[in-house]
């Protein structure tokens, strides 16, 4: 689904009240293929990814990586030959598209020296800093410029360097990781993030030749090596798909098995989850979910925090679901700074959530949710609204749901196939446009 254009916008119509029950199959995570495509700028040799998510996003990085001379085929099983790459500078256009390109910066540099990348703007889910990438590359020898709408860099050859993150950055992590495995010497990076995207771009790497201990810990040690080779690799399941659907059905009542999916990436989700009253049941590649709808939904809060924390990209599905607890829910915010515009569109469908400061949401449950027409802010708002609208009475529309197709794969006939009433419809766009996002 691409952005409204010419005036159309596609929306989800949602009718509530249906529980969700089978089973879904999990895409690969958006959040390991977007840097796992970007490393392929490392090697003149083919990478064969597997289980690339077939969303927006992941289009957006082929298209750039063919954009610099590269090339992409197949979708899904993914093979990227960038041997005669020669264009170090990613166009605005693409790039502003998507906060997720950054990670080309420490790609374009180990491969050629010098990058230039659109800055990533900040939106609506917070300030969105990169700092402490450019602090760590800075350090490793690169000469950065930040103009307005640019970060220029250039180096003659990186060094090892040790370099400590004062926040576990996700997209920092990944480009100084991407930077160090050809770099000349040892880098040692402390209070590293650990998401299990990041892990899985440290295994994909090592395929290819890198050096890298302390892979799933905050220290990673690199050493970095000549050259890189070509690798196959399947991409990880998508923990924020499976923990979307896991929520959905502890509102909605029914149980879903979620296959292709890694619990073990899930704990502390599935533990909230728990005691809010639904039932978990994990298996080796599965889990189940589930909640009779006599079990009444229990008002347990919640603060986000870095892996192995709960994930702030399902807090906002999270305070969906704490909509229909028999009692107030204190949810916390501390990775993303006003991280809380799914909170307007919540409202306008009934939900009573009180937002202080820019940290605490307190969600007053149980809210009778109706349906109406609400907008989709960015991709986890959106997943957030469509869970609110099938607890919903009545029919909700929401619109941008674009939004929600850069990061998961067909949502709508994923839960269309387990019972739920959605269905994707086209209708004149509300602006005649649409705006940017940096997920
Ligand atoms: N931060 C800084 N300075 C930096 C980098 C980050 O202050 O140099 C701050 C940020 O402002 C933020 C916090 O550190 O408050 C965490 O940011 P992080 O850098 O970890 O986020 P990110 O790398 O930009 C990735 C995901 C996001 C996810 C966050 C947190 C990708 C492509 N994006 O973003 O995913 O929310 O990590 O886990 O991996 C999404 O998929 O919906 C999404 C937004």
């Amino acid at each position: 689904m691409k952005p409204a254009v010419h005036g159309r916008d596609v929306a989800f119509r949602i009718a509530g009240g249906s529980q969700l029950a089978g089973d879904i199959c999990i895409a690969g995570s958006k959040n390991a293929a977007l840097p796992e495509m970007a490393a392929a700028l490392l090697t003149t040799e083919p990478l064969r990814l597997e289980n690339v998510p077939k969303v927006t996003d992941t289009a957006l990085m082929a298209e750039i990586l063919t954009g610099l001379g590269g090339r992409s085929e197949g979708e899904g099983t993914v093979t990227l030959r960038m041997a005669r790459a020669r264009d170090a500078s990613v166009p605005d256009d693409l790039g502003g598209r998507m906060r997720a390109t950054i990670v080309l910066l420490g790609a374009l540099l180990g491969r050629f020296g010098q990058a230039r990348v659109p800055r990533p703007g900040g939106d609506d889910i917070g300030a969105r800093r990169v700092d402490q990438h450019l602090r760590g590359l800075r350090q490793m020898g690169a000469r950065i410029q930040e103009t307005g709408s640019e970060i220029i860099a250039e180096t003659d050859r990186l060094r090892g360097a040790r370099i400590v993150f004062d926040l576990p950055t996700v997209t920092g992590t990944e480009n100084i990781l991407l930077a160090a495995v050809l770099a000349e010497g040892r880098t040692d990076i402390f209070n590293a993030a650990r998401e299990p995207h990041v892990q899985d771009l440290c295994r994909l790497l090592g395929k290819m030749g890198a050096r890298i201990e302390g892979v799933g810990t905050e220290r990673l040690v690199v050493d970095g090596v000549r050259e890189l080779g070509g690798a196959e690799h399947t991409v990880i399941p998508d923990y924020l798909e499976a923990g979307t659907y896991a929520i959905a059905v502890a509102a909605t009542g029914g149980e879903l098995r979620l296959e292709c999916s890694r619990p073990e990436d899930l704990n502390m989700v599935l533990l909230k989850l728990e005691l809010a009253g639904a039932h978990v049941e994990t298996g080796d590649g599965w889990f189940k979910v589930g909640r009779r709808p006599r079990n009444r939904i229990q008002p347990i809060d919640m603060s986000t925090w870095t892996f192995p924390g709960f994930p702030t990209d399902l807090q906002a599905q999270y305070m969906a679901l704490m909509t229909q607890a028999d009692g107030e829910t204190v949810i916390s915010e501390y990775v993303h700074e006003n991280r809380f515009q799914h909170v307007t569109q919540l409202a306008k469908m009934g939900a009573g959530i009180t937002v202080e400061g820019r940290l605490h949401a307190v969600v007053h449950g149980p809210c009778r949710l109706r349906g109406t027409e609400v907008s989709i802010p960015d991709i986890r708002s959106g997943a957030a609204l469509v869970i609110a609208a099938l607890c919903a009475e009545g029919e909700s529309t929401l619109r941008n749901a674009w939004h929600v197709d850069r990061g998961y794969e067909d949502m709508a006939a994923k839960l269309a196939s387990v019972g739920a009433q959605i269905e994707s419809v086209t209708l004149d766009s509300e602006h005649g446009g649409h705006g940017r996002t940096y997920e």
